[in-house]
């Protein structure tokens, strides 16, 4: 049996370089979890001293803050430097983008909308930028009730869908002067799936490495059971049964975006050795 791994999988690039910021900052904290994994979160503070916090007035004068990868909102971040906190700033740069457009366009008298979750750590803190404040929808209808000006701004929380943030824009362009459109949508998730429905179409079984509760894993495994029925969501190497390989030429491996290269890494190594 042979094993492919899929052409995109696992970590984005905001995500390993927020790992890499971490692991060079030894003895530190992250406000608010670094990324949404549980396993590499211990692994830092285990080997890299970087422990957690949930509150940033914890922190003390000196002390280092490593600010997590979905940002934080502006005057959290103010105070922290103002309260000579050492900063180490691990926000990704495609959310650092629609954080910079806020506030830009908000100053040169645009009404901002943001398409995205308004509870979502990552739109808390793209909306603080906005010096004159911001509206966030989910969907167009929302709009409807929301009185703006003639000259509109727009921008979209990294990980929605474009069909979806298109639906928005169509609601806007007719019924103002002026809307300005940034495309903040991140492709990272959205290469994993299709990187995983290809290898799904010709591999007799598929492996996807991830959290039983991580989202994006879950639909990389839904893709993959539409293409390929012996397809198998496992969280490490310890879920695995030797059995699924028996006479299958092809093994095909993916992971989600939660998920560390060394489980990814465990998971292969565990395959190799039973087939030889
Ligand atoms: Fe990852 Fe940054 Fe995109 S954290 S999913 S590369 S917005």
């Amino acid at each position: 049996m042979k094993i492919e791994l899929a052409e995109n999988y696992g970590f984005c690039f905001g995500v390993k370089r927020a790992i890499k910021i971490a692991e060079e900052n030894r003895n530190s904290a992250t406000y608010g979890p670094l990324i949404h994994n549980s396993k590499e979160i211990s692994r830092l503070e285990k080997d890299f001293q970087v422990g957690l916090t949930e509150d940033y007035k914890t922190f003390k004068p000196g002390d280092k803050a490593i600010v997590r990868t979905h940002g934080i909102p502006k005057d959290e971040l103010a105070e922290l430097y103002a309260s000579k906190v050492d900063v180490v700033d691990a926000t990704c740069p495609y959310v650092t983008k629609p954080q910079q457009i806020c506030q830009e366009m908000s100053e040169a008298g645009y009404d901002i909308i943001i398409f995205g979750d308004e509870v979502h750590p990552e739109i808390r803190g793209v909306k603080s930028y906005a010096t004159y404040g911001a509206k966030v929808v989910t969907t167009a209808e929302e709009l409807e009730n929301i009185k703006l000006g003639e000259k509109i701004a727009l921008v979209a929380q990294t990980t929605r869908k474009v069909e979806d943030y298109m639906k928005i824009v169509n609601y806007l362009i007719p019924r103002h002067k002026e809307v300005r459109v940034f495309n903040t949508i991140c492709n990272a998730t959205f290469e994993n799936q299709e990187a995983v429905r290809k290898l799904s179409k010709k591999a007799d079984v598929m492996i996807i490495i991830g959290g039983k509760n991580s989202s994006n894993t879950k639909q990389l495994f839904s893709i993959s059971t539409e293409n390929c029925e012996d397809s198998y969501h496992i969280e490490d190497e310890k879920d695995i049964d030797f059995m699924w390989f028996k006479n299958k030429e092809l093994c095909g491996i993916s992971a989600g975006a939660s998920t560390p290269d060394w489980i990814i890494q465990n998971v292969v190594n565990l395959i190799e050795k039973s087939i030889h």
